[in-house]
């Protein structure tokens, strides 16, 4: 479980970036987070991998606050997919990047090579290519096949479809719905709300430093206010379902909820339709 208790973050002493964050996030769930930009989403995130320590407040992880685990720790249990793939891409070939977190956690033997082939498998890889050389779509999923590959119970995904086309998109949404399947907790960061109404069972949404709502998708993207305050665009299936209350509405007070035959229907029709 990861939990924030009115955490205050900054980077910059004058600053306030978060001010008095509070969430639980059970091991299992897919949590998006949304919100406009600079609302403190990915800064968030980064307190939740100990890339950041809170002002005040506490960050804890499986009850342990992050101040009080190592770097290594924290990675073995949250792997970060940074908002942008060519941060964490750091090697000469795919198989060398896909032992790089072994090697970074001392874990390098004959399970880390047969985890990696088994990866590059997976994922259709050529473990001899060059990443730099691959395109933006593969340079992701290399970047996400490198967390994969090392099966943290908790992954944390910045943007993870920002720069894809629909193809790279459905692909790498697809590893993270069959990550949720096998167990795995999903927080991601997402500005895309089709994206977002797909795959999130729960929103929290942020606004300037805080969190201004925080439920089951659909409640959450359904609550005009919320909408309004965080400048979201539903889905369209929220947006079809906000629109059936009207006409709704519009039917119950129409005549045409009152014809009890085809003519009385057509009409009521003709009078509407005039
Ligand atoms: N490395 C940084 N140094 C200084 N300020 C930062 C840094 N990263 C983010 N900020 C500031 O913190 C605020 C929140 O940013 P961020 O968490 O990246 O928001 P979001 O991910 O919601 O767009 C913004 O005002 C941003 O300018
Ligand atoms: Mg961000």
């Amino acid at each position: 479980m990861i939990e924030f208790r009115d955490v205050h973050a900054s980077y910059d002493a004058d600053i306030k970036v978060l001010d008095g964050v509070s969430f639980q996030i059970q091991d299992g769930e897919f949590v998006a987070f949304v919100g406009t930009n600079g609302a403190g989403k990915s800064t968030t995130m980064r307190l939740m991998n100990g890339l950041l320590k809170p002002d005040a407040g506490v960050v804890l992880i499986d009850g342990v606050p992050t101040t009080q685990l190592k770097t290594s720790q924290i990675a073995r249990q949250v792997g970060f997919l940074f908002q942008n793939p060519d941060s964490q891409i750091c090697s000469n070939t795919v198989r060398e990047e896909l032992l790089f977190g072994f090697k970074a956690l001392g874990e390098v033997g004959p399970d880390a090579e047969a985890r990696v082939d088994g990866v590059i498998k997976e994922f259709g890889f050529d473990p001899d290519d060059d990443p730099f050389l691959l395109n933006r779509g593969t340079r992701q999923l290399l970047a996400l096949a490198s967390i994969v590959v090392l099966a943290p119970p908790v992954v944390i995904l910045d943007e993870p479809t920002t720069g894809l086309d629909y193809k790279e998109c459905v692909k790498v949404m697809d590893i993270i719905r069959r990550l949720h399947e096998a167990g795995t907790t999903i927080v991601m960061v997402c500005h895309d709300m089709e994206v977002v109404g797909d795959f999130a069972k729960r929103v929290v949404v942020m606004s300037q430093g805080g969190v201004v709502d925080d439920g089951p998708t659909f409640d959450v993207l359904r609550n005009p206010q919320t909408l309004t305050r965080a400048s979201l665009i539903p889905p369209q299936i929220v947006d079809i379902s906000l629109a059936l209350p009207l006409v709704d509405e519009r039917l119950a007070t129409s005549p045409l909820a009152f014809a009890n035959t085809t003519d009385e229907m057509q009409a009521a029709i003709a009078q509407e339709v005039c």
